[in-house]
């Protein structure tokens, strides 16, 4: 069966995957940047952009895995975008212009449903009211015999690795202390005793982190 995978997330000391306050001009809250100041150098990120050129170090080598073998990403409602309750506006389609980064299915979860948006460049955004067990399944459907992503933010993620349907994590645990946000790790005591767990520090200063089902 096809694996359920996270890469690149970004996690504080403090164990925060996101700042307090996201909106529209802090998506992050108030972490900013500062959670993925790692990335942007790297090539893997540039060619997200479009762009050449970038480190090809550590932190590029543990990146770039991101999207290979890839069939579809399941999402939570908050890292598609900054509105909350019911939607007050549809046209929101996501943080990542026309043709985004994704290139394949996305499931965006949410208590609030609407009509799918195909965008640019392979990526739909499909909006589901669903158990992580349930997403999981229509994203597999969606993914045929390749993986699915679980994208974050924080919640998403604690709530599938609290359901054990992730088979490889990789966390880069990013030298900061944010205080406040939402912590990745709250609840999920002895996770690490599901997972064979490797690491890798970059000269960057960050950490990899990979948990793999053994
Ligand atoms: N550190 C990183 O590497 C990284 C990566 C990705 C994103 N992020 C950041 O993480 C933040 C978002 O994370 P978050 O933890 O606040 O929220 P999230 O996981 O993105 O979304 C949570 C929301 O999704 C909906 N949802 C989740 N599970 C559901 C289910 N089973 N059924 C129906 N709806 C469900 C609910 O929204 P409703 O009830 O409102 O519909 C819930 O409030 C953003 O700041 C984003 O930029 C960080």
């Amino acid at each position: 069966m096809s694996l359920v995978r996270v890469h690149n997330f970004s996690v504080s000391l403090d164990g925060y995957g996101t700042g307090e306050g996201q909106s529209m001009e802090a998506p992050f809250g108030h972490a900013g940047t500062r959670l993925h100041s790692w990335f942007f150098g790297t090539r893997t990120f540039r060619r997200m952009l479009g762009k050449e050129g970038g480190d090809t170090g550590v932190d590029d080598a543990m990146a770039r895995a991101w999207s290979e073998g890839i069939g579809a990403e399941i999402m939570g409602r908050n890292k598609f975008g900054p509105q909350r309750g019911p939607w007050e506006n549809e046209e929101w389609t996501g943080w990542w212009g026309p043709d985004p980064v994704f290139h394949t299915p996305v499931f965006v979860l949410t208590h609030h449903p609407r009509p799918s948006v195909v965008m640019e460049g392979g990526t739909t955004f499909h909006f589901t009211d669903a158990t992580p067990q349930e997403a999981l399944r229509q994203a597999r459907e969606a993914a045929g015999d390749l993986d699915v992503r679980i994208g974050g933010g924080p919640s998403t993620i604690r709530d599938f690795l609290a359901a054990d349907l992730i088979d490889h994590l990789h966390v880069v645990v990013v030298p900061i202390v944010l205080g406040r946000g939402e912590r990745l790790w709250d609840g999920l005591e002895g996770l690490d005793e599901r997972f064979r767990i490797e690491s890798f520090t970059s000269p960057s200063g960050v950490t990899h982190l990979t948990f793999t089902r053994p």
